[in-house]
């Protein structure tokens, strides 16, 4: 496939993007690139495309400044243009394997016996593989990923994001009533424009150098 991108564009993107402190609460995200944000959430993945998450976008001011009492008051809460919260499964049970298959047959046009070998993988696999011991942790993975495409996603249409684990998730679970849920708070990502006074944007990016994290062998 032809590239959309230089790989000089690509990292001039790359560099562009920090962690928004301050938001422009003026300035909102154009619609068609919102609905491109949030396909970039559909189409992040998964380990064994299981996609063990779901992404709440919170609207809702009065839900929004909740929020933010417990995210140590962080203006980006309510600032930014959007708040995703990113919500991962607590657990993967036989009724979430055969959610995915009965989804794969219908997107495949196969009946859904044709994945009897694999569900038995993966039943098996989640109920004595190496993850089976942190389903959880497993699925959170996941959505780290997905955090990580929507970022990189934000980035390239020239939007700001904050990702944000500086938040209280079990307040975040009783604000949001995901207490009887299957889904719990993994993290939350707000994206918007950045603040002309945020003085991050120009403050330089600390990595450690190339040859100090890429090895070869
Ligand atoms: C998972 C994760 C959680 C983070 N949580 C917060 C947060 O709660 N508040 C915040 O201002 N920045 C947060 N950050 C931003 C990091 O501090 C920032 O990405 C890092 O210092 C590198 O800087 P840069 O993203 O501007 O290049 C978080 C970053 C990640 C990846």
């Amino acid at each position: 496939m032809e590239p959309t991108t230089t790989p000089a564009q690509l990292l001039e993107r790359l560099q562009w993007r920090y962690a928004t402190k301050q938001f422009d609460p003026a300035r909102p995200i154009a619609p068609d690139a919102w609905a491109a944000l949030e396909d970039a959430l559909v189409l992040a993945p998964s380990s064994f495309g299981l996609q063990p998450w779901k992404f709440l976008v919170v609207e809702d001011p009065a839900l929004r400044q909740q929020l933010r009492t417990a995210s140590w008051n962080q203006s980006q809460i309510t600032d930014a243009s959007k708040l995703v919260v990113f919500l991962g499964l607590r657990t993967m049970t036989i009724e979430d394997i055969d959610r995915y298959l009965q989804r794969t047959s219908e997107v495949r046009g196969l009946p859904v016996s044709t994945f009897d070998g694999y569900r038995k993988v993966l039943v098996n696999f989640v109920q004595s593989g190496w993850a089976s011991k942190d389903l959880l942790g497993w699925n959170t993975r996941q959505v780290y990923i997905a955090l990580g495409q929507f970022m990189t996603s934000a980035a390239m249409l020239g939007i700001d994001t904050c990702p944000m684990e500086g938040i209280d998730m079990a307040a975040y679970d009783r604000i949001l009533g995901l207490g009887d849920s299957p889904f719990t708070t993994v993290c939350a990502c707000t994206a918007g424009h950045r603040s002309a006074a945020d003085k991050y944007a120009a403050t330089p990016k600390v990595r450690y150098a190339k040859d100090a994290v890429i090895e070869r062998r």
